[in-house]
């Protein structure tokens, strides 16, 4: 448990790709701050894994009293699907205050313009814009009728800079959700919904840390030498922002999009 005052205490949340690296941190801090917290994610055996360590001995500490967690095999690219999953939290928990959309990346999909098939580019830009657009709006009926609620939105530097990390369809995706999250805070800001982003640097999940670990030390040095605090940084790093967003500290804050990359990129 955090030593802080709980913000989240009787607050029920859906997150999307729940039981990925970033997804999976933010569940466990949700938990560990009092919400009932609903994991939305495609493989069963996946959801199983973090259900068992979200239930168990997070490294983030254990759920706090009432709250507790719920998997939903859910591919947020299908309508129909992501209705049913919003249908599950509802009938379980009685409705939803928070969702954070974080299923998304680029899912192995290749980098370079001359690699790119079409079911390609189908792939990225169904599940980081259709679904977060899905998920939206089949959470934002129960968010209402409770007076209101939180959304954030995973975007990422990818979107905000030419990263060369990752691809065009990952870049246009990114770059998407942002409008997305702009004008769904307009229509939904009267119904006290506040819409926000976040856009990720690189944060070393799962393979990721493979990666950067496999990489030549010349390159690795490369890496931080564009990161002006010259470290890479902790899940809980990503974490923080995104529950300060989910939160009522941030309760002016609507259509936003909170850079968190140690200063590689800087709006301006
Ligand atoms: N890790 C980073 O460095 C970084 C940087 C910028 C942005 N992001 C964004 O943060 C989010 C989370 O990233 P992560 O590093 O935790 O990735 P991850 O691959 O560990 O987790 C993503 C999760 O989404 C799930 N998912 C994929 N397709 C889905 C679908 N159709 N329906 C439901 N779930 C689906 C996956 O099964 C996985 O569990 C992504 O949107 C990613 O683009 C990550």
């Amino acid at each position: 448990m955090t030593d802080r005052n709980p913000r989240f205490t009787g607050k029920i949340a859906i997150v999307t790709g729940g039981a990925g690296g970033l997804g999976q941190a933010i569940s466990a801090a949700l938990a560990d701050e009092g919400a009932r917290v609903a994991i939305f994610d495609t493989s069963p055996e996946a959801i199983d894994r973090a259900l068992a360590e979200l239930k168990g001995t997070s490294s983030l500490g254990g759920p706090a009293d009432g709250a507790g967690f719920l998997g939903s095999i859910v591919d947020v690219r299908d309508r129909a699907s992501v209705a049913r999953g919003v249908d599950e939290v509802v009938s379980a928990f009685g409705g939803i205050d928070i969702l954070i959309a974080a299923a998304g990346g680029s899912l192995g999909t290749p980098r370079d313009i001359d690699d790119i098939e079409p079911e390609h580019l189908d792939l990225v830009i169904d599940v980081n814009i259709k679904g977060t657009f899905n998920c939206a709006q089949a959470a934002v009926p129960s968010m209402k009728s409770r007076g209101g609620g939180a959304i954030v939105n995973f975007s990422s530097i990818g979107g905000r800079s030419t990263s060369p990390v990752t691809g065009i369809p990952y870049a246009a995706a990114k770059a998407g959700v942002l409008g997305l999250t702009r004008r769904l805070a307009r229509e939904v800001g009267p119904d006290n919904i506040r819409v926000n982003a976040i856009a990720p640097g690189l944060f070393l999940t799962g393979r990721l840390q493979g990666m950067f670990d496999a990489m030549a030390e010349k390159d690795r040095h490369e890496v931080l030498d564009a990161i002006p605090l010259h470290r890479m940084p902790d899940l809980r790093e990503c974490v923080d922002p995104v529950l300060f967003l989910a939160s009522e500290e941030s309760s002016y804050i609507t259509g936003a999009v909170l850079d968190v990359n140690g200063g590689r990129f800087m709006a301006g």
